[in-house]
């Protein structure tokens, strides 16, 4: 047999600048059960991460919280670092990547694209804020879409029609900082050649697994097919990151240095620990290097990394594994409704070994997304964890110790076809740890708890006893061997009932080399309890406990604050009309009848307005100040003669006015006698 290579794991570094909630924990839980199964498989295996440091949001929230973009990145290292160890994540190193060592890598790989000839430089048309002095990435500037008209777009696409444009395009721009409108500016930036790059990435994506089919192809459709742009890779001062070598008030955008952040990492564990970070990072012939990591980010994964690394001297790695975004109870996760559970307020009130077994039970190697049904995920952790196997380890263990004086004895002969039955089934479930298959690693395991629980019932050593306490012995010590079999099964997802379970045994470290059901012939442990049942009413309680936690931190209109200090003027006065244009506007007042969110889109709501003698439907961009459940009912102005707009979602039969400003948008009202239908004017 061929010697395993050594491995070096990772998952996405978390942007150090907001909490970690249950929709990253798919990918931290799924990565550290791939993990754990090769280390319990006696593979060499590094798991590593870091904090994604570097940036523009995190330069300005620091200023807004009046704290340095290190002091901030330190205290998120710090928090996310406690957020995994109580979802037993283990990396080997959480590292970050405002490190030295990220430094040094970052500028050896663009020195290395610098000479292969895959960089250049171009000046850039872009948005620039004179009160804030600094350019305006995309997020940082909204206005109308150039394309539909649609109000209160970012900088770089529409949500209600679609469209793509450059922030330059946006009609009555507005800085998101501080409000005022932008002007345009030039600026040189540095580029890197991906467009040369593209038979290369073709042929990296489709070969060796290195992607999963379904992912290859969509990216093949998404972003091959076409033509590939080059990456703007540099950023203007003021920017917390790292210069560009000869540039002092150029730096690297946040994604070139994020997944050098890697390379940064295992630089770092190899010097604490006498290795060289080379045989990871510059061979491949005896290490293998696996990124996990969610498709928002695949095309910066699957594109981008492989091209840079392979002109730059660096091995590519051999496998990126994508996965898809959770959802919760069929919807995108809500701040709002409390279902953006964050991983502390999650441990607060579950077990977090529930959300280990609940996702395990649901993931495939595939980039299909994945749903947290709440009551599935009470009966299934139930059904499976409690009621199959920790029920079994309990009622053997208290049976031995209550009625058979804690000893066990020789293994019952008639549990022997139900061993090799169960037994059959290891390597399948092996395999399926191994590809990313958990789903079916779990199905497996749960027949062979079955397997165990139907052995003992059929059994019966509760009725043995009374004729033959040896008897119901050996009885209860196959079962026990099912508790043991189980317990290094599970050990990669529910770790820490793993642990409980083999010192209820009176056994310690079990590795997958030792999965037999003989005991060894030792003493029993004390039993521990393992999991305790899901109850419905706790899962609704966190679920609150989020909505309320969120509520007291997000203003009544549910609109972001704006920075504290930041002053703001309201835009200059428009072009002089005469009455005559004005009254070409009709305004009505519209009683909103229904009111629901437009699924795939983040910004809007869909209304229903009544205007007395009819009802139309008309999007507005409200979403994230207004929840749908709160306009109904609400009357509101309209204008009703605007042309209808096709949008990606339905037709558009009007507008409902807003004010907006950094502290939010404001339907405007109007006096509840007012009746629907009547003209304002
Ligand atoms: O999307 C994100 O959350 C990024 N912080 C992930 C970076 S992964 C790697 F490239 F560093
Ligand atoms: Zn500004």
């Amino acid at each position: 047999m061929t010697k395993k290579k050594r491995l070096l794991v990772t998952s996405a570094l978390p942007y150090a600048n907001g909490d970690i909630h249950i929709g990253h924990l798919v990918e931290y839980i799924q990565t550290d059960i791939f993990v754990r199964y090769q280390k319990l498989r006696g593979r060499d295996t590094l798991y590593l991460c870091a904090s994604d440091t570097h940036g523009t949001p995190i330069e300005i929230k620091a200023g807004q919280l009046g704290v340095s973009p290190e002091e901030l990145v330190a205290r998120y290292n710090r928090e996310h670092l406690a957020d995994f160890h109580r979802f037993g994540v283990g990396f080997d190193l959480f590292y970050t990547t405002h490190s030295p060592e990220t430094r040094h890598h970052a500028v050896a790989i663009y020195e290395g694209l610098r000479r292969a000839g895959l960089i250049y430089t171009k000046e850039v048309d872009l948005v620039y804020c004179e009160h804030d002095q600094r350019f305006l990435p995309d997020r940082y500037v909204r206005g109308s879409c150039p394309r539909c008209d649609a109000a209160d777009q970012f900088g770089d696409n529409c949500e209600v029609c679609g469209a793509t444009y450059d922030p330059t395009d946006l009609v009555l721009p507005h800085c998101s900082i501080c409000g005022n409108e932008p002007v345009r500016r030039s600026s040189k930036h540095y580029f890197f050649q991906l467009s040369a790059c593209k038979e290369q990435i073709a042929r990296w994506i489709h070969d060796n697994g290195h992607v999963h089919a379904t992912t290859a192809n969509w990216l093949q459709g998404a972003f091959l097919d076409g033509d590939l742009r080059d990456w703007d890779i540099s950023r203007d001062a003021p920017y917390f990151g790292f210069e560009v070598p000869g540039e002092t008030d150029k730096f690297f955008y946040v994604w070139l240095d994020a997944p050098v952040g890697y390379i940064g990492t295992t630089q770092k564990y190899c010097d604490d620990h006498g290795m060289d970070a080379d045989d990871y990072w510059k061979r491949s012939d005896d290490t293998e290097v696996v990124h996990v990591i969610g498709k928002d980010i695949a095309y910066f994964h699957c594109l981008f990394w492989p091209a840079m690394l392979a002109h730059s001297g660096y091995r590519t790695p051999d496998r990126v594994q994508v996965h898809g975004f959770l959802t919760v109870d069929g919807q995108k996760m809500s701040k709002r409704t409390g279902t953006a559970v964050t991983a502390s307020i999650f441990a607060e009130h579950l077990d977090p070994q529930y959300l280990r077994y609940y996702y395990a039970s649901k993931l495939g190697p595939t980039n299909a997304d994945l749903d947290l049904n709440l009551e599935d995920f009470v009966n299934r952790v139930n059904a499976d964890l409690v009621n199959k196997t920790a029920n079994l380890a309990s009622r053997a263990h208290a049976f031995v110790t209550r009625k058979l004086d804690g000893r066990l004895g020789d293994v019952d002969p008639q549990a022997e076809p139900v061993f090799a039955e169960a037994t059959s089934r290891f390597e399948a479930i092996g395999e399926a740890y191994a590809s990313f298959e958990f789903a079916r690693a779990l199905r497996g395991i749960t027949e062979v708890a079955e397997l165990g629980n139907k052995y003992f019932q059929d059994r019966a050593p509760f009725h043995v006893i009374r004729d033959d306490p040896e008897e119901a012995r050996s009885i209860c010590t196959a079962a026990l061997g099912f508790v043991k079999v189980l317990a290094i099964l599970l050990k990669p997802v529910v770790p820490h009932m793993a642990a409980s379970m083999e010192r209820s045994l009176g056994l310690s470290d079990l590795a997958w080399e030792d999965l037999s059901f003989d005991l060894g012939g030792g003493e029993l442990g004390d039993f521990e309890r393992l999991v305790d049942r899901v109850k419905l009413k706790a899962v609704k309680r966190m679920i609150e406990a989020q909505r309320a936690a969120h509520e007291a931190t997000t203003p009544s209109n549910g609109s972001q604050s704006p920075a504290a200090d930041a002053p703001w003027t309201p835009k200059p006065v428009a072009e002089r009309i005469t009455i005559d244009d004005f009254a070409k506007l009709d305004l009505r007042v519209a009683l909103v009848e229904e009111a629901s969110p437009v699924e795939g889109a983040d910004k809007l709501v869909r209304l229903l307005l009544d205007l007395g003698d009819h009802k139309r439907t008309v999007f507005a961009g409200i979403k994230a100040h207004y929840a749908p459940e709160d306009l109904q009912g609400k009357k509101v102005i309209a204008a009703v003669n605007l042309a209808p707009r096709k949008m990606r979602f339905g037709v558009s039969e009007g507008m409902v006015l807003a004010a907006s400003s950094p502290s939010g948008v404001f339907l405007l009202g109007v006096n509840d006698r007012a009746l629907p239908g009547s003209k304002v004017s």
